[in-house]
């Protein structure tokens, strides 16, 4: 069985059993990446298209490992370096990648919908990679993964969400795939970085972080943007690392076995204490690993391919 779909642009329109499908196919992905040889032909004769219009590490280096372990041909264009300098408009550029071959674009842009657009206008698969503050799915799907595989579910956890939700597409999407997944979950900041509206999606908002990670089972901690403070939606960055930063002492009040979770990059010592990020409680190294697990899955259910586990050779 594959995704029904031709793109996967943001969590807000997938089903529980569409999760739950990618999800469980991360699994054998992740057994195939922790073999001595990371090569399966799966979607061997496959082109996978990164355009980012973004910087990334992450997300840019995982889709391509995740391409490459399954035998696709993965190519990064790099707007800097490609003709969008001279002109070239988003809608030319990605038709020019799918009439030399592309099957799936992966693409990040700084405006919201720019892959819906693209959806649209070609007929190779569009996966989103985060698009302005709008989603960024892929990060959801990875984080969603890594919760199930250390807490064996997702329905009833108390999930914890710290920062800047205001301006987070990794907050949207999780909000949006934890919630149909049936989790409890709680936003936590400044009320001038938490959108009142957003009680809407069905989460709790609080503004004192003590309160919002008491008996919490999952502590998602974002990244400050520092362009925010010059705009002033918090007064200094030292006030947000004292208000909201995430302490040992404030991780205490969670449960025992909180999980505390980072999607990168982080600034240490802002909004999380350099011992909380590299604790035996922090599993952001492991998100990052299941990024590609997850990504692996998500090309294979797209861009459709064999059997998951047969290897090369
Ligand atoms: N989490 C995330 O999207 O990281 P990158 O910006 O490095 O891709």
């Amino acid at each position: 069985m594959g995704l029904n779909r031709k793109d996967l642009l943001g969590m807000q329109d997938l089903t529980a059993e569409e999760i739950q499908l990618i999800l469980e196919t991360a699994e054998p992905m992740k057994d195939i990446i922790r073999r001595q040889i990371k090569k399966v032909p799966t979607l061997r004769g496959k082109v996978v298209i990164n355009l980012f219009y973004e910087p990334s590490t992450r997300t840019r280096t995982s889709f391509e490992l995740a391409g490459k372990y399954m035998s696709a041909d993965t190519i990064n264009i790099s707007t800097s370096t490609s003709s969008v300098v001279k002109g070239e408009t988003l809608q030319d550029t990605a038709k020019t990648l799918e009439v030399m071959g592309a099957d799936v674009v992966v693409i990040r842009h700084s405006a919201a919908g720019a892959p819906h657009i693209l959806s649209k206008h070609l007929s190779a698969s569009v996966i989103n990679a985060g698009d302005g503050f709008h989603e960024h799915p892929t990060q959801a799907l990875l984080d969603m993964f890594t919760i199930k595989e250390k807490k064996g579910r997702i329905a009833g956890l108390k999930v914890a969400i710290v920062g800047d939700i205001l301006h987070s597409r990794v907050a949207r999407s999780n909000i949006w795939g934890l919630a149909r997944m049936g989790a409890e979950v709680r936003v936590i900041g400044p009320a001038t970085l938490v959108p009142p509206e957003i009680e809407k999606l069905g989460v709790t908002i609080y503004t004192s972080v003590e309160e919002g990670v008491r008996d919490a089972d999952v502590i998602m901690v974002l990244r400050i943007q520092l362009e925010r403070q010059q705009k002033g939606l918090f007064p200094t960055i030292r006030e947000y690392a004292r208000l909201y930063g995430i302490t040992a002492e404030r991780v205490s009040l969670a449960r025992p076995d909180v999980m505390i979770m980072h999607p990168g990059p982080m600034n240490r010592g802002v909004e999380i204490a350099p011992e909380v990020a590299d604790s035996m409680q922090s599993v952001i190294n492991e998100q990052v690993t299941n990024g590609v697990a997850v990504r692996m899955a998500l090309l294979y259910l797209l861009a459709g391919g064999g059997n998951p586990h047969e290897t090369v050779g």
